[in-house]
């Protein structure tokens, strides 16, 4: 009950919580990694839709995964508003709704913080991608600070109640799974609390033989 007040407070919070990062430029490094995204295209996580207004034109088709009614909710009322023709679909990363090979690119902004499985997600998103499709990622990391890193590693409240885990190492994840790291750039988070700061965003590839 206390979970599921909570997802619906998170959801209708979420961008008026994300809105200094974005302000701060975390709306321009959205942008910047989805001028990226080409052809066939597919969003793990989409949340409330905050990179919805970044898909440049190259992009022809654009399926959003969402499990939580009320972000897809939101999600929805945005793609309409944006007039934004996209296929939106309750399911999980790790198991996605859609034949091998569908996607030129995939997208996950701080969405692998959240998923129950890490390396399950990413074979997933492997096998949606066509050989040489490529990943765009933006995600909050584990901090190379010990002394950060133990305190991600207590999760504090509310961490848990929104299925977030601020100490996973996701670059080691993506570079662990069959995709190939392409490029990576290691950063901070503007505006974030200080166990949400460390951030990586790039590329990586399905390669032609995964
Ligand atoms: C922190 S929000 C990020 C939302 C959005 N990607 C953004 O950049 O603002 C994490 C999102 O991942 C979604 N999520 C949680 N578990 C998931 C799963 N197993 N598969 C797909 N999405 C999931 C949540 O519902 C939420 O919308």
């Amino acid at each position: 009950m206390l979970k599921r007040l909570f997802s619906w407070f998170y959801a209708a919070a979420y961008d008026l919580f994300n809105g200094p990062a974005e302000r701060a430029g975390l709306r321009e490094q959205r942008r910047d990694l989805l001028a990226q995204a080409t052809g066939a295209t597919v969003e793990i996580g989409a949340g409330t839709g905050l990179n919805l207004p970044h898909y440049p034109p190259a992009v022809t088709r654009l399926a959003l995964i969402e499990p939580d009614p009320h972000m897809s909710r939101r999600l929805r009322s945005r793609a309409s508003r944006l007039g934004r023709d996209a296929e939106i679909l309750d399911a999980t990363a790790g198991q996605l709704p859609f034949p091998d090979a569908s996607f030129d690119t995939a997208v996950v902004t701080f969405t692998l913080c959240s998923v129950p499985d890490e390396q399950a997600a990413l074979n997933e998103i492997t096998r949606v991608l066509a050989p040489g499709g490529r990943l765009l990622f933006f995600e909050h990391v584990r901090s190379a600070d010990p002394r950060i890193a133990a305190k991600q590693d207590k999760i504090p409240f509310p961490y848990p109640l929104i299925g977030c885990h601020p100490n996973r190492d996701t670059l080691a994840e993506i570079e662990a799974s069959p995709l190939a790291v392409e490029s990576v750039r290691a950063g901070e988070l503007p505006k974030a609390p200080q166990i949400e700061r460390p951030m990586i965003v790039g590329t990586a590839r399905r390669p032609a033989s995964a």
